[in-house]
C-alpha cells in the first residue's frame, strides 16, 4: 500500500501499546480527502501488539520504544518527534505516563482518548468502576495532557448508556465504538486552533 501524504497536513504521531482500533480510526480519518492531519508516526511501547500490525501493513513509520530505561525511552522519542516534524501527538492506548518535561516540550500538543466520563474515574478499570457504582452513564473523552493523569482540558466528551447487565467488556466493547468515532472530531477541534 503507497501511505497518501497530503501537501501542508499537520504531521501526526500515535502513541500505541496494544490494539489500536482509535490508531486505526484516525488513520483512516487522515486519509479522507478533506483531512488536515497525516500520521506521520507511530510510537509503541509494545512490540507483538495488533497496532504495530496496522501500522506497518499501511507503511506508516512505526518505532518500537524500550521503556526499560524512561529517560532513555523519552530522549529517543523525543528525538524521533523532532526529526519527523511532528505537530501533533495523539495517545491511542499507551499505557505510558508521560513525564512532566516531556508534556512542557509539546504544550497543547498532545491529546489523549480516556474510557470514562472525566473527571470521573481517572486511572485504570474505569468501566468496572462505572458498573459497580451504578452509573446510568458512563463514556470517553478526549483531553489535552497535562502533567496530572488525566487531567488535562476536555475537548470532547460523549455518554454511553449502561445497562444493568452490563460486564465490564460489554461496556468496553460499547464505549469503544463511540470512541472511535470522537477521536477523529476532537482532532478536526483541536487542530482548528493550530
Ligand atoms: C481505549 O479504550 C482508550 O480509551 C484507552 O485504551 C484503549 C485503547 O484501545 N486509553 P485501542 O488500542 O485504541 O483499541
Amino acid at each position: 500500500m503507497v501511505k497518501l501524504v497530503g501537501k501542508n497536513k499537520i504531521l501526526s504521531a500515535v502513541f500505541i501499546s496494544g490494539r489500536g482500533s482509535n490508531l486505526k480510526s484516525i488513520y483512516n480519518y487522515s486519509i479522507k480527502k478533506n483531512s488536515k492531519i497525516c500520521v506521520e508516526l507511530v510510537i509503541s511501547s509494545k512490540s507483538d501488539v495488533l497496532g504495530v500490525k496496522f501500522a506497518r501493513k499501511y507503511n506508516i513509520k512505526t518505532k518500537i520504544i524500550n521503556y526499560k530505561n524512561k529517560v532513555k525511552a523519552e530522549a529517543r522519542i523525543i528525538k524521533l518527534l523532532k526529526k519527523n516534524n511532528i505537530q501533533l501527538i495523539c495517545l491511542a492506548g499507551f499505557m505510558k505516563v508521560l513525564s512532566k518535561n516531556f508534556v512542557k516540550s509539546f504544550k497543547n500538543k498532545i491529546i489523549n482518548i480516556h474510557p470514562s466520563l472525566l473527571p470521573k474515574y481517572k486511572g485504570l478499570n474505569t468501566h468496572e468502576r462505572a458498573i459497580k457504582n451504578r452509573d446510568r452513564f458512563s463514556g470517553c473523552t478526549v483531553h489535552y495532557v497535562n502533567q496530572n493523569l488525566d487531567s488535562g482540558k476536555i475537548i470532547l466528551k460523549q455518554k454511553v448508556k449502561l445497562y444493568k447487565s452490563d460486564t465490564p467488556e460489554q461496556l468496553a466493547k460499547r464505549i469503544l465504538k463511540v470512541e472511535n468515532k470522537l477521536y477523529p472530531r476532537a482532532i478536526n477541534k483541536v487542530i482548528s486552533n493550530f
